[in-house]
C-alpha cells in the first residue's frame, strides 16, 4: 500500500521507471488492426513522459488529428498522449510530491492504467470502483488497490477473503462506513484466515446553517471524529476485518468548476462555498485522522480529486490524493481557476448525411454522462471548431445533427471529434482507444469493455 513512508520524487522527465511491484499484465490483442500503429505489447516509448504542453489552438489540434486519423474509419475513440502526459505533469506539479492514487473509474482501460502508473513515482496505486473490477485487476497482476465504494457483493467478498488469506498485507482494501458493512464482510469471509483489509469513508459534504443546507455528495454516515473513532474501535474488536486506511473525498470542491464563462455571480458563489467548505474539510479531516490514528495504525488517508489536487496536497492529514479525470480532461473539468487541462480523450464520428447545407449529421453520439440534470452532460462537438448540437435534438442514439459555421464545410465521411462530459464513461462505448502522439498512432489498446468487462 502506498503510505506516508513512501516519498515520491518530483517528475522525472527521463524515460519512465518500470512499474514497481507486479510485472505489467499481459495485454490482449486489439480487436482489429488499424492505421499506422506500434506493435501491441510494445513497452511505453520514450515519449511517455509527463511534459507540460501549451494549450494547442483548435486549428492545430484538428490538423494534427486529421493527419493521424486519415486512414481510420470512424467511429473510434482515442487518447492524445501528448495531452495526457501534459495533464499528468500538471497534476504532479499541483500535488507537490504527495502521491496520486489513480481513480480507475475515470480511466477504464488497463493498458492506460499501466502506462500512467509507469509514468512517474508520483502515481501510486489504484482507486477502484467495484469489487469485481478490483478482483479482476488483482488477478491481472495489479497491486496496491483500494476499492473506493462500498460493496454488498457477498461472493466477491468470499473471493477477496481467499486473496487476503494468501496476501494478508497486500490484498485490496475495501471501503466501509457502517456496522452493516462489517457484518456483511464477516458473513462472507468464510475462508477466514487473515482479516479483510478495510478503510473507513468519512463524509466531507458541507452542512452550513446547522445542517439545514447540505452541499456535496452524500457518501457516508460517518462525519465526525467521534463517529469515526467508534467505527474504528468496532473494527478493531472484530476478528475478520482490519482497519488500514481512511478515505475522505471533498466532491463539492474537487468536482465543481469555479470559473465557468458567463457565470460571474455563480462562480463567486461557488468560490465562497468552496472556501468555507475547505475550512470545514481541513478541520474535520484532521480531527478524524487524529482520533482514528489513536485506535489503529493507518497505512493511508486518501482525499481529493482532480479539481482539488493542490488544496488537498496541503492537508497534513492526507497521505495520498485520488485523481483520474485529470488525465483525460473531460468537459466538466474545463472551468477551474486553479488549473487548465489539455483535452486528451475524444471520440470521432463520421458525417453520414447533410439534411440541409448548414447541418452535418454524424452517426451516433448520444453518449450522455451520468450526474444531475441533462444540460451539462451531453458530449461536446470539439473539432473542427465552430460546431454545436441542435438544441431540439441533442446528441442522438443513432444520429446527431450538428449546426454552426463548420457544418457547412463538412461532407460525407468527414470526421468530427467530440469530447465526453466525463472521463471514463466514454470507454463504455468503445472497445479500444487509439493512442496518438504527434501525428502518429502509436498503439491501440483495449478499454475495459474491449476486454469484455462492463463493471458499471
Ligand atoms: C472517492 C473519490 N475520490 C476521488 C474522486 C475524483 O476522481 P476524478 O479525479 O476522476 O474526478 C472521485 C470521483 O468521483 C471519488 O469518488
Amino acid at each position: 500500500m502506498s503510505g506516508s513512508e513512501q516519498t515520491p520524487t518530483p517528475t522525472t522527465p527521463a524515460a519512465p521507471p518500470a512499474a514497481e511491484g507486479a510485472p505489467p499484465p499481459p495485454r490482449p490483442e486489439p480487436p482489429e488492426a488499424a492505421g499506422e500503429q506500434a506493435s501491441p505489447g510494445a513497452a511505453p516509448a520514450p515519449a511517455d513522459t509527463p511534459t507540460p504542453l501549451p494549450l494547442p489552438t483548435p486549428a492545430e489540434a484538428y490538423e494534427r488529428y486529421e493527419e493521424a486519423f486519415g486512414g481510420v474509419q470512424a467511429p473510434f475513440a482515442f487518447l492524445d498522449l501528448d495531452a495526457v502526459w501534459s495533464n499528468a505533469a500538471d497534476m504532479l506539479r499541483r500535488a507537490k510530491g504527495k502521491p496520486i492514487r489513480i481513480a480507475s473509474k475515470s480511466i477504464r482501460s488497463r493498458a492506460v492504467l499501466d502506462r500512467l502508473l509507469a509514468l512517474d513515482r508520483g502515481f501510486q496505486g489504484v482507486l477502484s470502483f467495484t469489487l469485481p473490477e478490483t478482483l479482476w485487476l488483482w488477478e491481472q497482476g495489479h497491486r496496491d488497490i483500494v476499492l473506493a465504494y462500498p460493496t454488498a457483493d457477498g461472493p466477491g467478498i468470499t473471493r477477496l477473503a481467499r486473496i487476503t488469506a494468501e496476501h494478508p498485507e497486500e490484498a485490496p482494501a475495501v471501503m466501509v462506513d457502517s456496522v452493516e458493512h462489517l457484518d456483511l464482510i464477516e458473513e462472507s469471509a468464510s475462508s477466514f484466515v487473515a482479516p479483510i483489509r478495510v478503510a473507513i469513508e468519512i463524509d466531507l459534504s458541507w452542512w452550513p446553517l446547522g445542517g439545514v443546507v447540505k452541499i456535496g455528495p452524500k457518501r457516508s454516515p460517518v462525519r465526525s471524529a467521534e463517529q469515526a473513532a467508534a467505527l474504528a474501535r468496532e473494527i478493531e474488536r472484530r476478528q475478520r476485518v482490519r482497519l488500514v486506511g481512511l478515505m475522505a473525498y471533498e466532491g463539492q470542491i474537487a468536482g465543481v468548476g469555479d470559473d465557468v464563462p458567463g457565470k460571474p455571480i455563480g462562480n463567486r458563489m461557488v468560490r465562497a462555498m468552496q472556501a468555507a467548505s475547505a475550512r470545514d474539510v481541513a478541520e474535520r479531516r484532521g480531527e478524524v485522522v487524529s482520533a482514528v490514528s489513536a485506535v489503529a495504525e493507518l497505512e493511508f488517508v486518501n482525499g481529493g480529486g482532480t479539481g482539488s489536487v493542490e488544496r488537498t496536497a496541503e492537508d497534513w492529514a492526507v497521505t495520498e490524493i485520488a485523481a483520474g479525470s485529470g488525465f483525460y480532461a473531460p468537459v466538466l473539468f474545463d472551468h477551474f481557476q486553479a488549473f487548465t487541462l489539455v483535452p486528451a480523450a475524444m471520440f470521432a464520428l463520421p458525417v453520414v448525411r447533410k439534411p440541409e447545407p448548414g447541418t452535418a449529421t454524424v452517426l451516433g453520439g448520444g453518449y450522455v454522462a451520468s450526474g444531475v440534470g441533462a444540460k451539462q452532460r451531453p458530449p461536446v462537438p470539439h473539432l473542427p471548431d465552430g460546431l454545436r448540437l441542435d438544441p431540439y435534438e441533442g446528441a442522438g442514439e443513432t444520429q446527431t445533427p450538428l449546426l454552426g459555421s463548420a457544418a457547412e464545410r463538412l461532407g460525407l465521411g468527414d470526421r468530427v471529434y467530440f469530447r465526453h462530459a466525463k472521463a471514463g464513461e466514454l470507454c463504455e462505448r468503445f472497445d479500444s482507444l487509439h493512442l496518438v502522439a504527434g501525428t502518429t498512432i502509436r498503439d491501440r489498446v483495449p478499454t475495459y469493455r474491449g476486454e469484455g468487462r462492463a463493471f458499471l
